[in-house]
């Protein structure tokens, strides 16, 4: 298995009949192997620097109808809000004081907010914090959306992928929404010049390894600056309400496995991982990650913005997000930086 690794290391890829035999058949110390190689290869990109994304989550309102998500609009108990323009740019500057230079605004995909207004709120942000990247998270939108955002300043746009083989993507989305559908806006916002983030949760629901194979080999293909990938947590009010949840092993185990095949590739531990376990976002740190995303939502909307039970980071405790994640990385012997954190090409 060791021989695997290393060769993954070397070529960035791996056949996908490999790539299972990878994720299936490895040991604790393979595991213990790959997560010191992938450490060592974002000492070399990155040094112990962790970048920060601060995460407004502003609106509460979906569309969409996806089996696994708690905002589903499907789900009549969900807390629905939205963020009005002023409270983004409250949220912004309270980010900026803080040292955050990204903001994702983040939301469900909400027809309220219409393109135009999604582009003005996009034109604010970046004439009153020219130094800062704007990064976008609402779904799936048509191309002159895209391009309306793109020309008012955003600069990377954040859509999972959720899984890349087709029928695995029906059995998690209603409606037709399709995985070729997903992917064509992900190759678009690529051409489009966004930095562009793709993804998919561990331990989905009907989720083979075969599945996550044909993951790794699409994100090869896709060649994305940023790749999100987190635990699937059940929501009591889905209809995913008694799968299990996916586990903090085989997620640590994928984000070694994008650092070796994207050594320079933006790669988070992400809120899903601190939330099976409480030091599961260090432990991403350790296993090859390089950024986090404290929340920087209002404190009074971040219990309604649930996509899975038990959340973290959504109680009054827990207004400072980046100082508790400060603490958490320096405890592991890295620092949060103050910086856009764009991506580079790799240092070889
Ligand atoms: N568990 C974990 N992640 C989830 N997401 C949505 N619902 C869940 C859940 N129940 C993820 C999806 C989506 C991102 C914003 O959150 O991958 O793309
Ligand atoms: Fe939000 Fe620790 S990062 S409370």
């Amino acid at each position: 298995m060791k021989q695997l690794i290393d060769r993954l290391a070397q070529d960035r890829v791996l056949s996908k009949k490999e790539f299972v035999e990878l994720l299936c058949g490895h040991s604790e110390d393979d595991a213990s192997y790959l997560f010191e190689k992938a450490r060592k290869t974002s000492l070399k990109q990155f040094g112990n620097r962790i970048y920060t994304r601060g995460l407004i989550e502003f609106t509460s309102y979906c569309r969409r109808n996806c089996y696994y998500c708690g905002i589903r609009s499907g789900n009549p108990d969900a807390q629905r809000y939205r963020l009005s323009r002023e409270e983004i740019l409250s949220c912004c500057k309270n980010g900026y004081d803080l040292g955050f230079r990204t903001f994702v605004l983040q939301g469900g995909e909400d027809p309220y907010y219409s393109d135009q207004e999604i582009a003005d709120i996009v034109r604010l942000i970046k004439s009153s914090w020219p130094d800062c990247a704007i990064t976008l998270s609402i779904g799936e939108k048509d191309t002159a959306a895209y391009l309306l955002f793109r020309e008012a300043g955003a600069d990377r746009y954040l859509l999972r992928h959720e899984t890349a083989d087709p029928y695995h993507y029906t059995m998690l989305h209603p409606d037709g929404q399709t995985a070729e559908n997903r992917k064509a806006c992900l190759w678009e916002l690529k051409s489009l010049g966004y930095q562009v983030g793709a993804g998919f949760m561990v331990g989905s629901p009907f989720q083979t390894t075969e599945n996550l194979a044909d993951d790794l080999l699409f994100l090869h293909e896709l060649q994305p600056q940023m790749v999100g990938i987190g635990p699937f947590i059940p929501h009591h009010q889905t209809p995913f309400a008694s799968y299990p949840a996916g586990t903090l092993d085989q997620t640590l185990f994928l984000l070694g496995v994008l650092r070796l095949m994207m050594p320079s590739v933006l790669l988070p531990a992400t809120t899903a991982l601190g939330t099976i376990a409480p030091d599961g976002r260090e432990r991403g740190i350790l296993a090859g990650a390089n950024v986090v995303m404290p929340n920087l939502s209002p404190v009074g909307v971040r219990k309604k913005y649930a996509l899975y039970d038990n959340k973290i980071c959504t109680g009054e405790e827990a207004a400072e997000c980046r100082f508790c994640l400060q603490n958490r990385m320096n405890r592991i012997g890295y620092e949060l930086v103050v910086d856009r954190g764009d991506y580079f090409p790799e240092r070889s």
